[in-house]
């Protein structure tokens, strides 16, 4: 199991490109299963997450095969409709290809995809709206058996919350159905931006992306395109987080600086300065970090989630008190403990953390549990005296391409064990 050893309190400094963003390359993978043809797709991050969506494409019977950041996905004969537990379970997002093997197989097999470190990740909605599509969904003994012989039909969706999983399930599958499909209260990502342009470039009639409402009307085949996947805003966060705690200026190019329009801000609050030109931020962090406002994660445009870790291990070593309220997953805060052994002062009820900033952090063992928790430690390693050893790097690599290259490129004493 490797680790990673992190000596802190050096300053950084230089420039970097922004990776490709891990979860609209996910939806859009699963996406080509809609054509049969040669799609190529660009800018996409080289990750665990996406090793395990190819690994379950080439089971179904498609063709990957990647150079560099260029994937290329042929989708021409798919001769399964089902997901083997072992491919299943390495990642819960998944699910995702629920939509897609039922539009082009009219069935499709998979095992419940088991909850993860940061909550019991119901699918409940994904499941109710195929169901209101026509599919006929039996869920036992852990197994989702699911068929549409007749194909799906369009229909009016309307989502309890704005799952972002399950308005990109409903999107791929309304795609091929027979007629209109409306999604309302669906979610506003960017990355569900990303998947409506990928499948409107393959012929699909996708309107209102990003907003409330979307509204697909269905056709009768899609043909394969090239795309390049948006920026990882999660991953800019999280580089911008490491300038923060080490007082540096960083450059960080290929950056849609709207999609970081909550975050900004709570950065600035922090003291730290940032200019957005033309695809590159420009990012200066204050020698002392004062503490944040409230943080609240909401769904986008709202604060994200995903960036609350990161941005916690920053408010550790802020002056003053930073409160965090995670809204969104149930059990988002197991970073928490680990920092508490580097020194940090936070106490946790429930959805809400107490951030009370100290001097500094001092290094220690620490353990990852989760992914973007896995980000927390490694900032906190950066802002800490002496080392921190982070083990559970296999949770990082999930979701950061070479994070430890990327950082000691930029000056930090960081390697990998
Ligand atoms: C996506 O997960 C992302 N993953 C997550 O990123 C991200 O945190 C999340 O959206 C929110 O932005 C991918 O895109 C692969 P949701 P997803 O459906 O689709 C509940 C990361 O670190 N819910 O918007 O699973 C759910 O339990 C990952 O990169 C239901 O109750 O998120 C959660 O509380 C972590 N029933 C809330 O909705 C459902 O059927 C938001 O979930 C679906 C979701």
């Amino acid at each position: 199991m490797s680790k990673l050893l992190v000596t802190g309190r050096k300053k950084l400094g230089g420039e970097t490109y922004v990776q490709g963003a891990k979860n609209s390359a996910l939806p859009v993978l699963a996406a080509t299963i809609l054509t049969k043809g040669e799609n190529v797709i660009y800018n996409c991050p080289d990750l665990s997450d996406i090793e395990a969506s190819a690994r379950i494409l080439r089971y179904l019977g498609c063709k990957v095969s990647r150079s560099g950041s260029t994937v290329l996905v042929n989708c021409d004969t798919i001769d399964k409709y089902d997901i083997p537990d072992e491919l299943m379970r390495k990642t819960r997002s998944s699910i995702i290809f629920l939509g897609a093997i039922l539009a082009r197989t009219g069935r499709a097999k998979m095992s419940f995809p088991g909850g993860c470190e940061i909550g019991l990740r119901p699918i409940d909605m994904h499941l109710k709206a195929l169901r209101e599509m026509g599919a006929d969904i039996r869920e036992k003994h852990g197994y989702l058996d699911c068929t549409a012989p007749k194909g799906l039909k369009g229909n009016k969706i309307s989502l309890s919350f704005p799952s972002v999983g399950a308005t990109e399930d409903i999107m791929i599958a309304a795609c091929l159905a027979d007629g209109t499909t409306t999604i309302t209260n669906a979610a506003r990502e960017p990355e569900i931006c990303d998947l409506a342009d990928f499948l409107n470039k393959c012929g699909a009639k996708i309107y209102g992306a990003g907003e409330g409402v979307v509204v697909i009307e269905g056709v009768k085949s899609l043909s394969p395109t090239s795309h390049s996947i948006i920026p990882d805003r999660i991953v800019c966060a999280t580089l911008m987080a490491c300038a923060a705690v080490t007082g540096s200026k960083i450059i960080l190019d290929g950056v849609i600086c709207s999609h970081l329009a909550s975050v900004i801000p709570v950065f600035e609050d922090a003291g730290c300065k940032i200019r957005c030109c033309n695809g590159t931020l420009e990012f200066t962090a204050p020698e002392k970090l004062k503490a944040m406002k409230t943080v609240r994660t909401m769904p986008y445009p709202g604060f994200p989630t995903d960036a609350q870790a990161p941005l916690l291990a920053v408010s550790c070593i802020a002056d003053g008190t930073t409160v965090f309220v995670e809204n969104i997953f149930e059990n988002r805060y197991r970073h928490t403990g680990e920092l508490i052994r580097m020194g940090a002062n936070i106490k946790t009820v429930g959805k809400v953390a107490v951030v009370e900033g100290v001097k500094s952090l001092y290094g220690a063992p620490v353990e990852a549990t989760d992914l973007r928790g896995a980000a927390a430690l490694v900032v906190a390693g950066l802002s800490a005296e002496s080392q921190t050893e982070i083990s559970g790097v296999r949770y990082l690599e999930r979701g950061y391409e070479n994070l430890e290259l990327t950082l000691s490129a930029l000056g930090a004493d960081i390697k990998k064990i």
